[in-house]
């Protein structure tokens, strides 16, 4: 026998996206079913990157899920980046207009949020199987799954969030032939652990060495987290607690600075690719997060770009639900890809400039070097890792679905950016900041961007 039941948003996936979108939707009156096919458990321990943009950390907190974020997160107004033997701070907060990022992890969010969302009576469906999605042609699509004491239920729905992750069935319920994809394999991984040790250090430490990659993060004022460059299809068995150390102090360690070493509670090898789909919606399917894009974890923007993408849908699904107006629906695919797109450049090019390419000659080694050597030095290159770092592109929710939305959301248009924008005179969309065309017919800024 078959459960029927209806509702306005079927949400597929309990990870960060899925959970906020939910949260956010009903901030709006909008309700929602949430399904995930992993436990409780198993959604609350999964280790993940835990690094938030400036842009993030108001978002949460500006919808009510900022209280212990507020209390445990770490807040970091810059980064130190090391090469060849010597360490070298960037301070963001001089370098923007006085962002930073907070440390905070994936998996806490993932908590916070599902406690809200029980709280507030909210249905969250674990261990569910057979997920299927079906009459995605239809204005109300169907959602069927089978929940976890076997019973198999038909959900239709006014809209179907696709927050399932790289792995999920709702990419590949799109048409065939309506998704490209863009993506770059990298010939390595990274070995992530967590120690119990309290962080040797105050802000991040991203250290290209001449034996690889390691990065210096850190979860408490207890706990630090810890990554190597190891080679693609490493296999952790080779990688005993003493050699990770060993190999961690090798390439982190620079004279006058200690290490210091803790028991091991986790570690795992993640393969890196980069990887986008597009489009992101088909009719009434919206797919987000890692659903639609992954990046390399170098500069940890994944997350930040799923909540980013939630954002946007959230809104776009309260203008198309609540207000039956489908212009911010249409826009959703490229407001998110424009945001996407800035952050796969960015990861790639960290992820590049700090690794070592296993294939790499003189040559690539030598601009690598040269690239990391102009970051430290000019303070255009360090802004412009600054900017990426903390979040370029604004993120708003909290002013609610406006009437009149830039789209797509919008590069900040500086004085020296002269010419026409063949984007801003397209009937679709505006502008990202308001601009005045001089005499010249060059495009000038009225007003600085808000960020
Ligand atoms: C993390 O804290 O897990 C983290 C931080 C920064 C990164 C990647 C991962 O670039």
């Amino acid at each position: 026998m078959t459960v029927s039941s209806r509702t306005q948003v079927g949400i597929v996936g309990a990870g960060p996206a899925g959970l906020l979108l939910s949260h956010l939707l009903a901030l709006r009156g909008i309700d929602s079913i949430v399904i995930e096919n992993r436990s409780r458990a198993y959604c609350e321990a999964r280790q993940r990157a835990g690094l938030l943009e400036a842009g993030t950390v108001e978002l949460l907190r500006g919808v009510g899920l900022g209280s212990r974020m507020d209390a445990e997160g770490l807040e970091h107004g810059g980064i130190y980046l090391q090469f060849e033997g010597e360490r070298h701070h960037l301070d963001f907060r001089a370098l923007t207009d006085g962002r930073g990022v907070t440390i905070y992890a994936q998996t806490e969010i993932v908590k916070d949020i599902i406690k809200a969302r029980l709280e507030a009576g909210a249905v969250i469906e674990f261990e569910v199987s057979d997920t299927e999605l079906a009459e995605l042609d239809a204005d109300q699509p169907v959602l069927r799954y089978t929940d976890s004491a076997g019973a198999r239920h038909e959900v239709r729905c006014d809209a179907i969030a696709g927050c399932d992750g790289f792995h999920g069935v709702c990419r590949d319920s799109m048409p065939a032939g309506l998704v490209t994809v863009a993506e770059r394999g990298y010939p390595y991984s990274w070995l992530g652990i967590l120690a119990t040790v309290p962080p040797s250090t105050d802000e991040l430490i991203y250290a290209r060495h001449e034996d690889g990659f390691a990065l210096h993060t850190m979860r408490t004022p207890h706990v630090s987290r810890l990554y190597l460059q190891v080679p693609a299809d490493e296999d952790i068995e080779r990688w005993p607690d003493a050699r990770i150390w060993s190999e961690l102090q090798h390439r982190l360690g620079v004279p006058g600075w200690d290490l210091k070493e803790g028991p091991i509670t986790e570690k795992a090898i993640s393969p890196m690719r980069s990887f986008v789909a597009s489009p992101m919606r088909y009719r009434r399917l919206f797919l987000a997060g890692d659903a639609a894009h992954i990046v390399p974890p170098t500069g940890a923007k994944g997350l930040n770009l799923a909540l980013a993408d939630v954002t946007i849908l959230a809104r776009a699904l309260t203008r198309l639900l609540r207000d039956g107006q489908a212009e911010l629906a249409d826009a959703y695919s490229d407001t998110c890809l424009e945001r996407v797109w800035r952050a796969t450049h960015f990861s790639w090019w960290m992820t590049s400039m700090l690794h070592v390419d296993p294939d790499a000659d003189q040559f690539g080694t030598a601009l690598q070097l040269s690239q990391l050597r102009y970051v430290i030095s000019s303070r255009a290159a360090a802004t412009t890792l600054a900017e990426n770092y903390t979040g370029y592109l604004p993120l708003s929710w909290l002013s609610g679905p406006r009437l009149v939305i830039p789209v797509p959301a919008g590069y900040p248009r500086p004085r020296w950016c002269r010419g026409r924008s063949a984007r801003a005179s397209s009937a679709d969309s505006a502008p990202a900041t308001p601009v005045s065309v001089s005499e010249s017919g060059a495009l000038k800024l009225r007003s600085p961007p808000s960020k």
